[in-house]
């Protein structure tokens, strides 16, 4: 059942946020793009190439300074959306805001970018310190090209790091100012949870890792993967027969094992079954398709007349049966009264 008498996010707030966050984007890719010596027909197949790529589970080459560009006309607006109804469930479980936050694979800043938005316009606050691990140099390029009105209230600590850097040495994260904490209130996962096959040690080692670095016994952990990539965990679905999907539903598999067996909760949802600001509320988002359009016309994608390559660009999925899967792992129980956040109880305190 949904629980509409609950949302803070109405349609007029959903409006405002899809207008905030398709000004925002425009600038930050225009700011990017005087920055790198682009070529369109680079962007064009960067573009074609990502979608595709996606689909089979596997990533694109973020080193190609291309990527980002095309990442961030098609994802970027709705992985900022995904985690800004993220940050309303947790905002209606009445978990306490975060202070403290580690952004794993950070890519383009969609995780900094909703705090930002989701703390000044739906419930504001003073400061919020990002610390953001990510191994593309081009991502956190883009990441760092920040549009005229950004968020004061937000700082963030970009880091050429990658998930394995923090397990061998958590030290690695303090930055040379040494202003930022060892612990973290929030750690996220956004689009970026590991899914090459690794071995069961190294499943332990990354909660292992979580836990160390979640403050207190609150700190809480979000993955937030698109619904293709761990469906097979929740259900039979029998068009999911690739290889690499197999493996990125194994390797949610084996977390959520370990978590149980270590003695964290576990809640699960699915962004559509909450909330209905991202239930079939598809805004064209205008100036994003108007920089798409133009950078991709009179490209080969669009000589070709291939697929998609003028369609506008969107504040969430077109495709109604796409949707996203968010887990949120904690040491404590965090969320019991909400019908549509399914928890798992761990079985065994280790
Ligand atoms: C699909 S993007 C998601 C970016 C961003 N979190 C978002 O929500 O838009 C995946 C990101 O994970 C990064 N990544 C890839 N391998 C990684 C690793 N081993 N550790 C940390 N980040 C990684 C990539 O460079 C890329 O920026």
């Amino acid at each position: 059942m949904r629980q509409d008498d609950s949302i803070i996010i109405d349609n007029q707030k959903y409006r405002e946020i899809c207008i905030f966050i398709d000004e925002y984007c425009s600038q930050k890719i225009a700011s990017y793009m005087t920055k790198i010596n682009y070529d369109r027909n680079e962007i064009a197949i960067s573009y074609a190439a990502i979608q595709k790529i996606f689909k089979n589970g596997k990533d694109p080459d973020y080193n190609n300074p291309s990527v980002p560009v095309a990442y961030s006309l098609i994802y970027l607006p709705r992985r900022i959306m995904a985690m800004i109804s993220v940050l309303e469930i947790l905002s209606l479980a009445n978990i306490e805001t975060p202070k403290t936050v580690l952004d794993i694979g950070s890519g383009t800043d969609a995780v900094s970018i909703a705090l930002g938005i989701y703390f000044s316009m739906i419930k504001p606050i003073e400061k919020i310190r990002v610390t953001a691990l990510e191994p593309s140099l081009k991502m956190i390029d883009m990441a760092k090209c920040k549009p005229k009105a950004n968020f004061q209230h937000i700082e963030v600590d970009h880091q050429l790091k990658d998930i394995d850097d923090i397990m061998s040495n958590h030290q690695t994260l303090r930055s040379e100012q040494a202003r930022w904490e060892n612990t973290f209130d929030m750690i996220t996962f956004s689009a970026s949870f590991p899914h090459k096959s690794r071995e069961d040690k190294w499943w332990i080692d990354l909660l292992k890792t979580i836990k160390s670095l979640s403050s207190k016994q609150s700190g809480i952990c979000i993955i937030i993967e698109p619904q293709g990539k761990i469906n097979q965990l929740f259900e039979n679905d029998s068009e999911i027969g690739f290889e690499e999907k197999q493996r990125n539903a194994a390797a949610i598999a084996n977390l959520l094992e370990i978590c149980q067996k270590a003695g964290w909760h576990i809640a699960f949802t699915t962004l559509n079954s909450t909330l209905s600001c991202v239930d079939n509320k598809n805004l064209p988002l205008l100036n994003l398709t108007k920089i798409k359009r133009d950078l991709l016309a009179e490209t080969d994608l669009s000589r070709r007349n291939l697929p998609g390559w003028n369609l506008p660009s969107v504040s969430w999925n077109l495709d109604n049966k796409y949707d996203e899967i968010v887990l949120v792992l904690s040491r404590e129980k965090l969320i019991s009264d909400r019908q549509n956040f399914v928890i798992l109880r761990p079985e065994s305190e280790l």
